[in-house]
C-alpha cells in the first residue's frame, strides 16, 4: 500500500486533528479517562504535514510530530473544545480521532474527596460533555469534518446513524476488539460519507491508515482559490 505521501495533496490548507482519550478530573488527585492512546490522531496529523498542509494537532497525548504540526496540549473534553474552537473558523478541515469521553463531574472537588465511613458504596454522578464533532457539524461553512467510530457491535450500523446525526462530512468506522482500536498499532476501517457507498480499507500499520485518510480527505475538500 502506499507508503508515504510525496506530492504536497495539502499545500496551502490548515487541518485540526483531536488525538488521545479526554481526562475529566473530579478532585486534585483523581479523574475519569480512558485507553486511547492518542497513536491515530498523531499519525493522521503526521501524514497531513507530510502532505505539505499546516497542522494543528490538539491532543491529551504528547507523542513524536514532524515538522508542520503545532501541538496544543488539552485535557478535559472541555479544553479539546475550547482549543479547536479557536481555530476553526479558518481551518478546512478537522479529524476528531480523540475519544472524547461522554460524561464529566458537574464540579471539581477543590480538595481530595474523603472515602465515606462503613461500607458503604459511592454513587458518582456526572453530567454530559459538549459533544465537539456534532458542534462542529452544526458550525461549519466550508469546513470538512470527520470523526470516527469505534464500535464493539453493529459497526456500520451505529457509524451511519453518528454520521447522520453529527452531520459529518466523513466517519472511519473502527471495529474494537481484543486485537483492534484503541492501543494497536494496526486498523481495518471502513469509511462512510454520506451519499456514497462504505469503503473498507484492508488492514494495516496505523501510519497507512493515515497515509489513507489524508488522501482520501484530500479530494474531498473544494479547490483552492488563486
Ligand atoms: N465526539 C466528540 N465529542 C463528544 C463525544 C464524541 O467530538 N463529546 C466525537 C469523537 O471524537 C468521534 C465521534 O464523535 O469522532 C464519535 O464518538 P463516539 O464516542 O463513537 O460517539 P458518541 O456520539 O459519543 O456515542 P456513543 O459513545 O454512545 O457510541
Ligand atoms: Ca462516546
Amino acid at each position: 500500500y502506499i507508503e508515504s505521501l510525496d506530492e504536497p495533496l495539502l499545500k496551502g490548507r490548515h487541518i485540526i486533528v483531536s488525538a488521545g482519550g479526554t481526562k475529566e478530573r473530579l478532585d486534585p488527585v483523581r479523574f475519569l479517562t480512558n485507553d486511547s492512546s492518542g497513536k491515530m490522531g498523531t499519525a493522521i496529523a503526521n501524514a497531513a504535514a507530510g502532505a505539505g498542509a499546516t497542522v494543528t494537532l490538539v491532543t491529551t497525548k504528547q507523542l513524536p510530530v514532524v515538522p508542520g504540526v503545532t501541538v496544543k496540549p488539552v485535557t478535559s473534553a472541555q479544553s479539546m473544545a475550547d482549543a479547536i474552537m479557536i481555530e476553526f473558523e479558518e481551518a478546512d478541515a478537522v479529524v476528531m480521532a480523540a475519544a472524547v469521553a461522554d460524561y464529566r463531574a458537574p464540579t471539581i472537588s477543590d480538595h481530595k474527596l474523603k472515602k465515606v465511613d462503613a461500607n458503604s458504596g459511592l454513587t458518582l454522578t456526572l453530567v454530559q460533555n459538549p459533544d465537539i464533532l456534532a458542534t462542529l457539524g452544526q458550525k461549519k461553512t466550508h469546513q470538512l469534518v470527520i470523526g470516527f467510530a469505534a464500535e464493539t457491535n453493529d459497526l456500520l450500523a451505529n457509524a451511519q446513524v453518528k454520521l447522520t446525526k453529527k452531520k459529518a462530512d466523513m466517519i472511519v468506522a473502527n471495529a474494537v476488539d481484543a486485537t483492534h482500536g484503541f492501543n494497536a498499532d494496526t486498523d481495518a476501517v471502513t469509511l462512510l460519507r454520506p451519499n456514497q457507498p462504505p469503503v473498507t480499507l484492508p488492514e494495516m500499520p496505523k501510519q497507512q491508515v493515515a497515509v489513507a485518510l489524508i488522501k482520501q480527505l484530500a479530494t474531498m475538500l473544494p479547490k483552492q482559490k488563486g
